[in-house]
């Protein structure tokens, strides 16, 4: 039985299996409309969301199962105090797939260390969002028809943006992929996500500031919004949030093939005059990310069927002296959680956080 915590946790080949499953569900959808009968999806999101968790519902729905939600915790015995841990392995008695969000990070870990049934990051803080980046995937391949040696732009609050750090773990596996991170320097992209990029050998990645000077040489540009309840300060939110606004006039610099996505939601960071420029995708975009939710579900609910066994993605090392240090991981906030550590493979006899992937000290 396997669960998700990162797109990593799926190889470049599943994923095209999830693509070619989600293009046949688009081109042929009564094939599915009966492949996850007596099924049972719960969606638990401790954080708002319209697009991901309706598009999980919607999948499951499509796929001729049935739904129990969770959407707001105050509703739930989270207002008493109960953990995401006993949350989880309490639910996982009466579904048989989660999709979980969470607004710290590493949470999807402690989620699945207590499931019986396969657990989907649906976003754990500003940590990861793969089941986006499987729409993202989608919608590139859609419109590029391929992954290698495409420049790609991300360009906002990439500090805090869970869905471009997922997108670029995603994206660095693939030959000659160029990444152009814009923002503004406090939001830069996180050293550990560019690390990771370069170490895949296959990437080249470059960090600047101007939208305008750099958009005409993107084959994709990925807009993200400035996180305003991710900023610890209201006063630097409201100094960073008008960084960039990406507007007829600089969609005139872009080239006639460049595509635009968008994670949404959107505050003001694309003028919707842009929304009718044919280059747009990020309405389609959300649509893509229902058939790779419905792809992955299938997925992991027929591995969960041939191997019911628990699933760990990562070898824990014993806590022994070590400390996670991000104030914003879940062992930081949740009680009787066990503080676990893996090994970091590109940094033998140094330790990571096994929720978070911070560096321990
Ligand atoms: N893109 C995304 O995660 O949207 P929601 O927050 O609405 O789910």
């Amino acid at each position: 039985m396997r669960s998700i915590v990162d797109i990593t946790d799926l190889s470049k080949e599943e994923i095209q299996e999830l693509i070619d499953t989600a293009l046949d569900m688009i081109e042929h959808p009564a094939k599915y409309a009966r492949a996850c009968e007596g099924k049972k999806l719960a969606t638990l999101f401790f954080e708002p969301s319209t697009r991901t968790r309706m598009s999980f519902e919607a999948a499951m729905y499509e796929l001729g199962g049935h739904v129990l939600t969770m959407s707001d915790p105050a509703t739930s015995s989270v207002s008493k105090g109960e953990t995401v841990g006993d949350t989880v392995r309490v639910v996982s008695n009466y579904a048989d797939i989660i999709a979980m969000r969470h607004p710290k990070e590493g949470a999807a870990y402690a989620a699945i260390r207590k499931s019986t049934v396969p657990v989907i990051n649906a976003g754990d803080g500003g940590h990861c969002h793969p089941t986006q980046t499987t729409a993202d995937l989608l919608t590139i391949y859609r419109e590029k028809g391929r992954f290698d040696g495409l420049t790609v732009g991300m360009c906002g609050d990439l500090k805090n943006g869970r869905t471009v750090h997922s997108l670029v773990n995603a994206l660095a596996r693939y030959d000659n992929v160029k990444f152009v991170f814009i923002s503004p320097e406090e939001l830069r992209m996180p050293r550990y996500v560019i690390e990771n990029a370069l170490a895949s050998g296959n990437a080249v990645c470059e960090e600047v500031s101007s939208l305008e000077d750099n958009i005409g040489k993107l084959d994709i540009l990925y807009m993200t919004r400035i996180q305003r309840e991710r900023f610890d300060s209201p006063e630097e939110y409201e100094r960073l949030k008008d960084s960039y606004v990406l507007d007829a006039r600089k969609m005139a610099l872009a080239k006639p093939d460049c595509r635009v996505l968008h994670p949404l939601p959107r505050v003001n960071e694309i003028s919707v005059e842009v929304d009718d420029d044919p280059r747009a995708v990020y309405f389609e975009q959300t649509r893509n990310g229902k058939y790779m939710r419905m792809a992955l579900m299938l997925k992991l609910l027929e591995e969960a069927r041939k191997d019911p066994a628990k699933w760990e993605t990562h070898s824990p090392a014993a806590a022994k002296d070590l400390k996670c240090r991000n104030p914003r991981c879940i062992c930081a906030f949740e009680n009787g959680i066990e503080h676990v550590f893996t090994e970091d493979p590109k940094n033998p006899g140094h330790f990571l956080c096994a929720y978070c992937e911070t560096p321990a000290e």
